[in-house]
């Protein structure tokens, strides 16, 4: 492909240079346009615009492809922890076995919560949602952090160590538990069970099927390059604002029902279907009638125009932990059937929409005894090490703060006329 792009712009020609990544996506480079032409793009939702360059991901959408630092996801699930792929992620290479110890044993040491957030914990109102919860309490641990001057990596560990134990205090809140500790002989994943499900007194047994299942899934949602919520985090870090503020927007971001907020609403979806008679048909044809707000949950995707490489393992992991487990699963059931019609449906194959990383997560979380409405909250402490090296990435590349134009189409200037007062 040629290295500049000519534009003809009422018959001045001006030449935009192109810009060309690791593998075959190519851009052009508009940073002069504005000075050059008057002009500017027009690209709501940022379909076609990058807005960095990064080294973290790279995703090919038609191909169903996800790398992380250049290793296929096929690879990390099989090969990998979700320390290793945290410590991937923010380095740019896996850990060898000391560097991976030595980091383990990093995080450990920021595994404590400061008796003030329990006291805050404990003012919490009931009905605040999970996320909330996270995305404040996130802002807040800055403020108990005694060192002003931390070390970038002790930054990145406090996070790693803090949101699970934040998750953890949140879900035995709700279910009236008090708080439970971690355990330095048990594994990252592990302890997040044990914070999450241990009871007072009693030995907990951690159980491998759902702890394999559980970091599989953190491994699967630890990065997915230019996503809503990451682009929330590099924006924030383009402003310089602190890794903790950075992280706890990108956790607002994805609250959204839109995104990471979508594995709940897809269980609700199942159930409802479920309730309703399971008349899978009647729910597709009210998914492609324009005249219906809904939508397949868990289905469609920006980039994906392809099977979501995650879907695929995390189905199978669904699969594998149900029948291990030996558990009915009536919503595993519907989903792998929903699945099947939707994917055979014309309307689907035509806008490409097949099931996302969404679609069967829940179906997990469920299995483990993660309440719905903390199943975006799981998501979250996935999503972390890979927030944190595009904050981090943001501060190396040196991108200037993200502030985008627009097209106004707002009032012409106008000026105040003074009322007469009418008197009364
Ligand atoms: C995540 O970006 C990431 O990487 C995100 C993520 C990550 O790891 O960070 O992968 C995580 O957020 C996964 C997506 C979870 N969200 C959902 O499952 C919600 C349901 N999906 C959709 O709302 C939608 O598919 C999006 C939001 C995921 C993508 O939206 P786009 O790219 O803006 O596409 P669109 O809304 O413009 O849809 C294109 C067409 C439209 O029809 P037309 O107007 O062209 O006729 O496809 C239709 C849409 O109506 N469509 C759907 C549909 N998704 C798209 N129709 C029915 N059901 C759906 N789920």
């Amino acid at each position: 492909m040629c290295k500049i792009i000519n534009l003809d712009i009422n018959g001045y020609n001006y030449k935009l240079p192109v810009v060309s990544g690791t593998f075959y996506e190519k851009a052009i480079n508009i940073s002069k346009l504005r000075e050059n032409t008057g002009l500017i793009t027009f690209d709501p939702g940022l379909k076609n615009t990058g807005l960095s360059k990064s080294s973290i991901s790279f995703i090919d959408g038609e191909k169903g492809i996800l790398l992380y630092r250049g290793y296929p996801i096929e690879q990390i699930i099989n090969k990998c922890s979700f320390v290793e792929t945290s410590y991937l992620l923010l380095n740019g290479e896996l850990p060898n076995s000391k560097q991976l110890e030595s980091f383990s044993n990093q995080i450990k040491e920021f595994h404590y919560m400061n008796q003030e957030i329990y006291q805050i914990f404990d003012k919490i109102p009931d009905f605040y949602h999970p996320m909330g919860i996270l995305s404040s309490f996130t802002c807040i641990l800055t403020a108990f952090i005694k060192n002003k001057y931390l070390k970038e990596q002790d930054m990145y560990l406090h996070l790693l160590a803090k949101l699970p134990i934040l998750a953890a205090l949140t879900y035995r809140k709700k279910v009236g538990l008090p708080p439970s500790h971690v355990d330095k002989n048990l594994s990252y994943t592990s302890n997040i069970l044990k914070m999450f499900f241990s009871f007072p007194k009693k030995y907990y047994e951690t159980n491998p099927i759902i702890t394999d299942a559980l970091d599989k899934l953190l491994i699967l949602h630890a990065d997915h390059e230019q996503n809503c919520s990451t682009t929330t985090v590099r924006l924030l870090s383009s402003a310089h604002a602190g890794l903790f503020s950075s992280v706890s927007a990108g956790i607002s971001a994805l609250w959204g029902r839109l995104h990471g907020g979508a594995n709940q609403a897809v269980i609700e979806m199942l159930e409802n279907i479920l309730k309703s008679g399971g008349n899978i048909q009647k729910w597709i044809e009210k998914a492609k009638n324009k005249k219906d707000p809904f939508r397949l949950m868990g289905f469609g995707h920006r980039i994906y125009k392809n099977f979501d490489p995650r879907a695929r393992i995390i189905k199978k992991v669904a699969q594998k932990i149900i029948s291990q487990l030996d558990m009915d699963n009536p919503i595993l059931k519907l989903a792998n059937e929903l699945e099947e019609v939707a994917i055979q449906d014309s309307y689907f194959k035509e806008k490409k929409l097949y099931p996302n990383i969404d679609f069967y997560s829940g179906i997990i979380y469920q299995a483990i005894g993660i309440p719905k409405d903390m199943f975006t909250v799981m998501f979250a402490l996935g999503r972390l090490p890979g927030w944190m090296a595009h904050w981090k990435e943001m501060r190396l590349n040196r991108d200037p703060i993200g502030r985008p134009r627009q097209i106004y189409i707002g009032y012409k200037k106008r000026n105040i006329v003074e009322c007469v007062d009418e008197g009364i």
